[in-house]
């Protein structure tokens, strides 16, 4: 039997943005879709032009920059409809992706709308939707929680009013794999027995089924799985795209499946996701978890010594997992640290090479061994650190658990170098008071205000001189910037990461 091509919709940029705390700024949009065109995603979702101008822009600047299919969600409106429409205008495959609820709980309770005014708001914005845009995905919300009879009227009325692909997501978590298969094969059965629909599947993660129940749906004759990288999305988040890519491709013999996705991108895509929105990924985390290829207890040690199938059910290359292995050193010149960089993958423009060679430098004069993860992290922070705002010239904190913490910080903007100290209830908050106060000393700044909401520190490799990477979020007018620093010194990493995320807020 052939294999079947699943498509894969990522909607990181819209189910996964639209979450609190995920949120990213234009540039951050386009490095993140530049990067899921790369991994091959068949379909980006680039945003819900009618929620705010900040979507509206990014999809219009997505589907400008992109060769993959761009959606842009759009309720069953005509005015939603026309600004997707508009968003859509420069893609090269557009797709217009309508939805309403169909579940008895969404009609009375948030639509106020009966079955009969549900079934003519379908046809209607379908068919205005297909004058639009050549292509039209139709999604009933809630399709898990409706009834299923009357799903598979929505479902027909759509397709007749020209609807090809039809999404029956399980927006808020609640189905199980083995309804969600009964589900496709019930409706699919009945409203396209000749398999001409394109049926997709949209899972979220309420009960940590997501992935499960998207592979169902695969295996009950879905062609379309939507994801995001690292399921980040509503509440639990949504299926994770490297697990469902890798569940297809790994149980290959039993789904028959396959996907147009370059594994080896992974790894490398959930990073960088990661450190644009500001999220440490658990340890444990499927494909992309430090400890997901780690093998600890002895009996498996010595399995994976002789045959690495023994306790190995993906290889870490397949998924682009950095080997730990020493790569470069201080005596390494420029040569080899970019040869090592487009080894890796890792594209750079000139002015981002020189600062992240000079970056590179001070970590091999600290650290014995630069490894390819250790590149990784300092080509990430290269990319976050380049642009206008202040500079950590030189910090020195003093504490303990006898003395109140003390710190002392200079910093530079446009050419101009200011000093400050604060004491704080420990080095950190020392250390970030006094950046606070250098920014509110400065000349506009001076009635700013935002605080810190989250701060993690994690390793980027074994080791006690590893390299620690610092996440922050800060909230600033109800909206939330991230930022990322890196440095063998703790401290260093968290100023760095701090005055990164202050930056951000000041050039949005
Ligand atoms: O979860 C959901 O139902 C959605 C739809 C709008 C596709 O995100
Ligand atoms: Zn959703």
């Amino acid at each position: 039997m052939d294999k079947k091509r699943i498509l894969i919709l990522d909607t990181t940029l819209r189910d996964g943005e639209q979450a609190p705390g995920f949120s990213m700024n234009m540039s951050e949009k386009l490095e993140i879709a530049e990067m899921l065109e790369a991994l091959g995603v068949d379909v980006i979702e680039a945003g819900f032009p009618a929620s705010s101008e900040e979507d509206m822009a990014a999809v219009t600047e997505i589907a400008k920059r992109v060769s993959s299919g761009v959606a842009a969600l759009a309720r069953a409106r005509e005015d939603d409809i026309l600004r997707a429409a508009e968003a859509l205008q420069f893609a090269k495959k557009p797709r217009l992706h309508v939805f309403i609820a169909t579940s008895k709980i969404h009609m009375v309770h948030k639509l106020h709308m009966d079955e009969n005014e549900i079934l003519a708001a379908v046809s209607r914005s379908v068919s205005f939707a297909r004058s639009l845009c050549p292509e039209v995905e139709f999604s009933c919300e809630d399709a898990t929680r409706s009834d299923l009879a009357y799903l598979k009227k929505v479902v027909s009325a759509a397709v007749e009013a020209g609807a090809s692909i039809i999404n029956l997501p399980d927006t808020v978590g609640y189905a199980t794999p083995t309804e969600t298969y009964g589900i496709y094969k019930s409706v699919m059965g009945d409203t396209d027995p000749g398999g001409k629909i394109l049926f997709s599947t949209h899972c979220h993660n309420d009960l940590g089924m997501a992935v499960a129940n998207s592979v169902a749906a695969v295996a009950a004759g879905a062609r379309q799985v939507e994801c995001t990288l690292c399921g980040i999305g509503e509440r639990a988040g949504n299926a994770s795209l490297e697990e469902v890519v890798m569940a297809l491709r790994t149980r290959n013999d039993f789904y028959k499946a396959e996907t147009g996705i370059q594994t080896k991108l992974l790894y490398p895509a959930c990073r960088k996701l990661s450190s644009v929105v500001g999220i440490s990924t658990p340890p444990n985390k499927p494909i992309i978890g430090v400890n997901a290829f780690a093998h600890e207890a002895g009996i498996h040690q010595h399995g994976i010594l002789s045959n690495r199938q023994t306790y190995e059910i993906i290889s870490p290359e397949d998924v682009g997992i950095p080997k730990n292995d020493m790569v470069l050193g201080k005596h390494s010149g420029r040569h080899a640290f970019e040869q090592r960089l487009s080894e890796l993958g890792i594209r750079m423009d000139r002015e981002e090479l020189d600062e992240a060679f000079e970056m590179f430098k001070l970590v091999a004069e600290r650290k014995k061994a630069v490894t390819d993860k250790d590149l990784h992290a300092i080509a990430g922070e290269k990319r976050r650190a380049i642009g206008k705002g202040f500079r950590l010239i030189r910090f020195i904190v003093n504490s303990g658990n006898t003395i109140p913490a003390m710190a002392s910080v200079k910093l530079e903007r446009d050419g101009e170098e200011t000093e400050d100290s604060c004491m704080g209830s420990g080095p950190i908050d020392a250390a970030f008071k006094t950046v606070d106060r250098i920014v509110r000393h400065t000349k506009g700044y001076g009635n700013l205000s935002y605080s810190l909401e989250d701060y993690s520190i994690n390793s980027v490799t074994e080791g006690e001189d590893a390299l620690g990477e610092v996440l922050i979020k800060l909230r600033c007018d109800g909206e939330v910037y991230t930022g990322r620093g890196l440095s063998t010194d703790i401290l260093e990493a968290s100023l760095k990461a701090y005055i990164n995320g202050v930056n951000k807020l000041l050039t949005i």
